[in-house]
């Protein structure tokens, strides 16, 4: 089997695909198995993608090298708080007498996310909950899953999460890692499941209520829509499902009917019955908002407040929740122009604080996530800044600010390919951008690639001698270094590499 055709087999297998910077990822992933399997000679690499198609647990290996199982305790909270304020109560009161509310959770990954389920329902409900809801979490990697059953964490599984909860619910180890307690742990099954995989099994069908987060973000348009009907149909007629708060719209398939909750989207199996009063606009289904590139470096600066202020908030939230147009909080341009105040003074933690309401709705603008996934970045949170920058790029797969950022991530991180694809992508949509040229050129550097290393920065320099203003391209982090600084290194690195500009 050639690499293309397992690229195939992956796609159908488990939705992923390996195009451009991902197919980096998969052969490296492919050469690590193949070292651990020991598998030598001239044609081992053929005999090893020969041997995904057939053994299931080499799949099952390889798999777990490639899913992204980046996940934390009470990510996203105002799920939990929609969970345990509506949605449960709801739930419990309607369930036929004696029968649990079945959660399932899928993607669950490392189990952070049915166990804070679980964490939730106990504050609010005590011990009885574990009678009134039954938790499941489902993952196709089964490493995960074996990690999800032990319950011992890392510190930055945390950083979201209430250091008194933590406190309740967790033991240090003497390793530096968290032991879950053995209530909650043992009060949330974990199975295999591959969302692609066809029919599910016989027991998942029935469920009350379906997480579903963070996981779409990795599927195509096809792929989503197949993974949308059948989970819907895993649903009880009154069921619920929840996305991601930045994935919900791009799910809009018409398999199940919007739904909005204090500024909180989320789908509903049954339509929503006729409120009494007067009728509300029910929320438009589109697609993502795409961001052109020129609102994207809008986005940068602050006229884009100036945009959303002028032109009514496009925020379902504003339409749909008379309580929200009523009350006195800031409006969605005051948040982020604030937010970016904030970021430029480098108060990263106020900004984020700020700037999430904006990202909690389906309808988010891309320019808000973007800054957002800029801030992290800033904190050296730098995978779920790429994770952040990458649901950008759903919504539009060539947002400029999100790719170059992606390059920077990447190079950080030791991933010059993908850095590389990354900021050529960029160049492509604007090629006057000196800071996709600038970091590219370090990339070059870095990989001695030296002719392309001198292009680069010769061509940054150049956009650079437009003058000081041209800095404000970087975006709204504070720059590292003045217009004249870096001018200065760039061309000594110039100079290093054996060309006086
Ligand atoms: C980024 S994690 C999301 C974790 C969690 N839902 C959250 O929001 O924090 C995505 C998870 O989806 C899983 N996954 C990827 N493809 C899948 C598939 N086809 N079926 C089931 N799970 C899949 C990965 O193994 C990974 O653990």
């Amino acid at each position: 089997m050639s690499l293309e055709a397992a690229k195939t087999l992956l796609k159908s297998r488990l939705g992923l695909s390996f195009e451009g910077h991902w197919e980096h990822l998969l052969r490296r992933a492919i050469e690590r198995r193949q070292a651990a399997t020991r598998a030598t000679g001239a044609s081992a690499h053929l005999d090893y993608l020969a041997r995904l198609a057939l053994d299931a647990e080499e799949l099952d290996a390889l798999t777990s090298l490639l899913t992204i199982n980046e996940t934390y305790f009470y990510r996203e909270p105002e799920h939990l708080r929609l969970l345990t304020d509506h949605l449960a109560p709801e739930l419990r009161r309607n369930r036929p007498p004696g029968r649990p509310v079945r959660i399932l959770c899928v993607g669950c990954a490392t189990g952070e996310e049915p166990y804070s389920i679980r964490m939730a329902l106990r504050e609010r409900w005590g011990e009885q909950s574990d009678r009134d809801f039954a938790i499941s979490g489902a993952d196709l990697d089964r490493e995960a899953l074996a990690a999800a059953r032990r319950g011992h964490y890392r510190p930055l599984a945390f950083r979201a999460l209430d250091p008194a909860l933590r406190a309740r619910w967790f033991t240090a180890n003497p390793e530096g890692d968290w032991r879950l307690a053995d209530s909650i742990r043992g009060s949330v099954e974990f199975l295999q499941l591959n969302l692609l995989a066809t029919p599910y099994p016989d027991e998942l069908q029935g469920q009350d209520l379906i997480f579903y987060r963070n996981l779409s973000i990795y599927f195509d348009a096809p792929t989503r829509q197949l993974v949308m009907a059948r989970l819907s149909d895993l649903l009880q007629p009154a069921g619920y499902l929840i996305l991601g708060v930045a994935e919900t719209l791009a799910n809009d398939f018409g398999f199940l009917t919007l739904r909005e909750q204090g500024g909180v989207w989320f789908f509903a199996k049954q339509p929503a019955a006729p409120a009494p009063g007067p009728k509300t606009t029910p929320p438009r289904r589109k697609p993502p908002i795409r961001v052109r590139p020129a609102v994207a470096e809008a986005a940068a600066r602050s006229r884009i407040g100036d945009r959303e202020a002028g032109s009514g908030s496009r925020l379902p939230t504003s339409r749909t929740s008379p309580s929200l147009t009523r009350s006195p909080v800031p409006s969605p341009a005051q948040r982020y122009q604030e937010a970016l105040t904030l970021t430029q003074a480098e108060r990263y933690t106020a900004a984020l604080e700020i700037l999430a309401p904006l990202c909690a709705t389906p309808e988010v603008d891309p320019a808000h996530l973007t800054l957002r996934a800029q801030i992290l970045y800033a904190q050296g949170d730098l995978d779920v800044a790429a994770e952040t920058a990458r649901q950008v790029l759903v919504a539009d797969p060539w947002a400029l600010e999100a790719l170059v950022l992606l390059g920077r991530i990447s190079r950080a991180q030791g991933d010059l390919d993908a850095a590389v694809e990354h900021l050529r992508r960029a160049i492509y949509q604007q090629p006057d951008h000196w800071p996709a040229h600038g970091e590219l050129a370090e990339c070059r550097r870095a990989a001695g690639q030296d002719e392309a290393a001198r292009r680069e920065y010769g061509i940054a320099l150049r956009l650079l001698a437009a003058g000081p203003e041209v800095l404000a391209q970087a975006g709204p982090l504070p720059p590292a270094l003045t217009w004249m600084d870096l001018r200065q290194l760039y061309q000594a690195r110039l100079a290093r590499l054996g060309h006086l500009n």
